[in-house]
């Protein structure tokens, strides 16, 4: 399938493609139908640092990668670029380095992820670089056929139309707000309450509760009417009406064997070979 997608993926060079024309010129590429999903999955944690090792070695601040702010309080949900993290380079491996962050940061509260144990952390980071390895050999092929100026890239890149911010958007949502498309009325309605009082407090102790993306099931959500420009507290009930997608709070933490082969399991088979190309391309296009 990869090698069908390769074929047409070359693309022409041209005034810019509309967002009418997107869809129809990813799909030509080869992209997935859940290009948006997928790519705000893999990049809401991603570093400077991740996109040196991985992606592409002289990478800048200035590289345009979207991603959700570690910092869970600030008024800015997303940041327009991937971040400097801070690894800590006296340590020689990848690895140490992950896990040196994760520790450095595991007393941090509203930073991050919102009720992930350290365990559940640590999985969470080395996952990400699983992902992102992974997508690390598609980009290696991506960039020997793919123009960055082409109409391919122009539509990859478009985070404003291609819904990539919109799932950014909805998934700091929902690890500021675990639960918040749940459809649980009484959960959300006490989000509601709780941040009409400004009582950020309780609001973020609530529940147990975290970002679990429901992705490669198929069905996208419709952002119609939602304007993420809007502040949490003029969004909120918003998110909890209409963008239900069962994303519940997780029960699971990695504290046991027994737990761990649940994790272990979704980690394996997490995302699909078209995610890695969809990120490949996003990646590609985004950076050079
Ligand atoms: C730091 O976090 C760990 C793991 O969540 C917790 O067990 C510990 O009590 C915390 N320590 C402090 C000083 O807050
Ligand atoms: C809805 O959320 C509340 C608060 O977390 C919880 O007590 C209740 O069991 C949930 N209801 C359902 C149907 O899951």
């Amino acid at each position: 399938m990869m090698f069908v997608a390769l074929v047409f993926i070359i693309g022409t060079v041209g005034a810019g493609p509309t967002s009418e024309e997107c869809p129809r010129i990813l799909d030509a590429a080869g992209v997935s139908k859940m290009f948006a999903p997928m790519v705000a999955h893999s990049i809401h944690s991603l570093t400077l640092e991740g996109i040196r090792y991985f992606f592409k070695e002289d990478a800048t601040e200035e590289n345009g990668v979207p991603t959700v702010n570690m910092d869970l309080m600030s008024d800015t949900r997303i940041l327009p670029i991937a971040p400097l993290a801070g690894y800590d380079e006296d340590f020689s491996t990848q690895s140490m380095k992950t896990f040196d962050l994760v520790m450095r940061n595991m007393n941090r509260t509203w930073w991050g992820l919102t009720n992930y144990n350290t365990l559940d952390k640590l999985t969470h980071a080395f996952h990400m670089a699983e992902v992102w390895d992974s997508a690390a050999e598609q980009y290696r092929l991506v960039k020997r056929l793919l123009d960055p100026e082409s109409d391919i890239c122009g539509c990859a890149t478009n985070v404003a139309e291609n819904n990539v911010l919109n799932y950014l958007n909805l998934m700091a949502f929902k690890i500021k707000y675990p639960g918040i498309t749940s459809g649980n009325k009484t959960l959300t309605d006490h989000y509601l309450e709780s941040r009409e009082r400004r009582s950020a407090d309780t609001m973020y102790r609530y529940c147990p509760g975290t970002v679990r993306p429901r992705i490669g099931e198929g069905s996208q959500a419709d952002f119609d009417g939602i304007d993420f420009d809007l502040s949490d507290i003029e969004l909120l009930k918003d998110i909890a009406e209409k963008l239900v997608d069962d994303g519940g709070i997780i029960s699971v933490h990695v504290d046991s064997t027994e737990h761990w082969e649940v994790w272990r399991k979704k980690m394996k088979h997490g995302m699909g070979e078209s995610a890695y190309y969809d990120l490949a391309v996003f990646m590609f296009c985004m950076l050079n």
